[in-house]
């Protein structure tokens, strides 16, 4: 079994990946850290560069070319991974894919903590795309509440998939 958590930048996508991996004895994928390790960029670098364009394409291919041999893991998306092209049906068949629900405010608070992140510079345009994603995450096979504390929706994604 696969566990895909989808939502927006700051929704603890990679936090909760990583602690529900080490309890089950899971591998933990983080698709933008092995993103940037293959172009050996970081995320930040490769908007800049290259644009948000080629970034879209090497996470389509890296859904086809990696993700799909993913066995046993628990893999945190990027924000954006699976609102462009097919991926949402593509993620699907790999694992079950869970939305992390959060409302503006609590993302924000969060993606304020850590990385950088280009789409989270400009608060309005940030507010706006968070409007749009919210359409494309409610795709998701499952959605949890993550605006609790991250135990909360540990425990609610346990219930539904162990
Ligand atoms: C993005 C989210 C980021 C990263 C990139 C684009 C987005 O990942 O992939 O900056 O389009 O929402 P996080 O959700 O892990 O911040």
């Amino acid at each position: 079994m696969n566990i895909i958590l989808v939502g927006f930048m700051g929704s603890g996508k990679t936090t909760i990946a990583r602690i529900i991996s080490k309890k089950h004895s899971m591998k933990f994928v983080d698709t933008d850290k092995l993103i940037e390790k293959q172009q050996n960029l970081t995320i930040g670098e490769i908007f800049d560069k290259k644009g948000e364009n080629y970034f879209r394409e090497i996470e389509k291919n890296f859904i086809l070319d990696y993700l799909s041999f993913c066995d046993n893991c628990v893999i945190a998306t990027g924000g954006g991974m699976p609102c462009f092209f097919n991926n949402m049906e593509n993620l699907k068949k790999i694992g079950w894919v869970v939305y992390l629900k959060t409302d503006f405010e609590t993302a924000k608070k969060r993606a304020m903590l850590s990385k950088n992140r280009p789409l989270f510079k400009d608060e309005k345009k940030a507010k706006n795309l968070f409007k749009r994603r919210v359409i494309c995450y409610s795709k998701a096979h499952f959605t949890v509440d993550a605006n609790r504390e991250k135990k909360l929706t540990i425990n609610e994604i346990e219930k539904m998939l162990f």
